[in-house]
């Protein structure tokens, strides 16, 4: 038996924690867990907004049970097709054998190319209207929030949104589901990395969507990853604006490799002279030690970035080289950018740098530090001054 959540009239919360899974995506780590959430509205007609992973199928039938008894369930209105939420649907059908999968035309193309499944269907439009009695569901396509064929449902009667990813993050539910009953401070960070890592590329169709929610009076968000939304879902949608126009915090990360110590040095005489000129937050990342994910949550979230590598068999650090990858796929823009290397005989890894800033078009700062060997006195006071040059253009950059 489960006593679900009631979210608003005749909403329930139906989803489940996964405390399982070491890495989302088989590449995020999940520190504090990621929950599947999924929605049940109970009326004339019973809908069911999206599923879970499939590993908690059976978790998920029981708490359907115990809400409906033996009641069926009329539609599962599918918001998006990733696996983690679409995975329990070939289940449902077995014990739900006449629900309706709703969903865009784009949508039922997945259903049919991942679960084999094209019949008991309903292709619905854009703005298109489904009545479930009292409920009033409106259907928004919100392309690339996360996939193509996202969609978010829109309950007109209780004013809840059922935004899919958006708005999401990291970290399971304990306890509660409202934001207004659990402790939401592990949630926050967890948002700007499941942000920077999941949906970062995609900053243009995420400012498209909060475009076309903006007339919609929405008092309750659902996502189908975290907290639901109430007292902050506009704290939610604001840092999912900031994050998706590339707006960063007057702060700067300083990502490093080193393998001997000399690289980092120039690491910390950099941090040295942002501190000095008064750049309070200043986040220093080992890449060998960090995880990227955390890296790209702290790039997303400062406007300056300092990047230090050596070189490595004439190229770059190779682990700066798989980050600096990483960043090119989520395409992160309006960062202000610095460099530094050492080398023992050939320098190369400034003149990649460089390269990167430019592809980037970022705002490349023009005082790049380039060592040989061991860090000299000189050198060291121009990685001071990089910091503090930096440091001048954060404060005189918009936020
Ligand atoms: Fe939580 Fe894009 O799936």
């Amino acid at each position: 038996m489960y006593l679900n959540t009631e979210i608003a009239n005749n909403i329930f919360y139906v989803g489940v924690n996964d405390r399982i899974k070491h890495k989302f995506e088989n590449m995020l780590p999940l520190p504090y867990g990621v929950s599947y959430n999924s929605y049940l509205i109970v009326d004339e007609k019973v809908a069911l907004i999206d599923t879970v992973e499939m590993s908690f199928g059976d978790i998920f039938i029981d708490k359907l049970q115990s809400q409906l008894k033996n009641r069926p369930i009329d539609y599962l209105i599918i918001n998006h097709m990733e696996p983690d939420h679409s995975g329990a649907l070939s289940l449902i059908r077995k014990y739900y054998p006449n629900i309706i999968l709703v969903g865009n035309k784009r949508t039922l193309e997945m259903v049919n190319g991942y679960y084999g499944i094209d019949n008991n269907t309903l292709e619905i439009s854009d703005g298109e209207t489904l009545s479930l009695g009292h409920h009033r569901l409106t259907f928004y396509f919100t392309p690339m929030v996360h996939w193509p064929e996202t969609m978010m449902t829109y309950d007109e009667t209780e004013k809840v949104l059922f935004s899919g990813d958006a708005f999401g993050c990291f970290g399971t539910l304990d306890g509660g589901v409202l934001d207004t009953e659990i402790n939401l401070d592990k949630y926050w960070d967890e948002m700007y990395r499941y942000y920077a890592n999941i949906v970062g590329k995609y900053g243009g169709p995420v400012q498209k969507a909060l475009q076309k929610l903006t007339p919609l009076d929405i008092q309750t968000i659902c996502t189908t990853h975290g907290p639901v939304w109430t007292e902050y879902a506009s704290k939610a949608v604001d840092i999912y604006d900031q994050l998706s126009r590339y707006k960063g915090k007057k702060g700067a990360v300083i990502v490093y490799g080193s393998m001997y110590g000399n690289t980092e040095r120039m690491a910390e005489a950099v941090a040295q002279g942002l501190v000095q000129n008064g750049i309070k937050s200043v986040v220093m990342h080992n890449v060998s030690k960090s995880d990227p994910s955390v890296i790209l949550q702290d790039i997303f979230k400062y406007k300056g970035l300092v990047i230090g590598s050596p070189t490595y068999s004439n190229d770059l650090h190779p682990e700066i080289h798989s980050l600096l990858t990483k960043i090119k796929i989520r395409q992160v823009k309006n960062r202000i950018f610095g460099f530094f290397g050492s080398f023992s005989w050939a320098g190369v890894c400034n003149k990649k740098l460089a390269e990167f800033g430019e592809i980037m078009k970022w705002h490349v700062i023009d005082d790049s530090v380039e060592e040989k060997m061991g860090l000299k006195d000189d050198n060291y006071i121009k990685c001071i001054q990089l910091g503090k040059n930096l440091a001048e253009l954060l404060h005189t950059s918009e936020e």
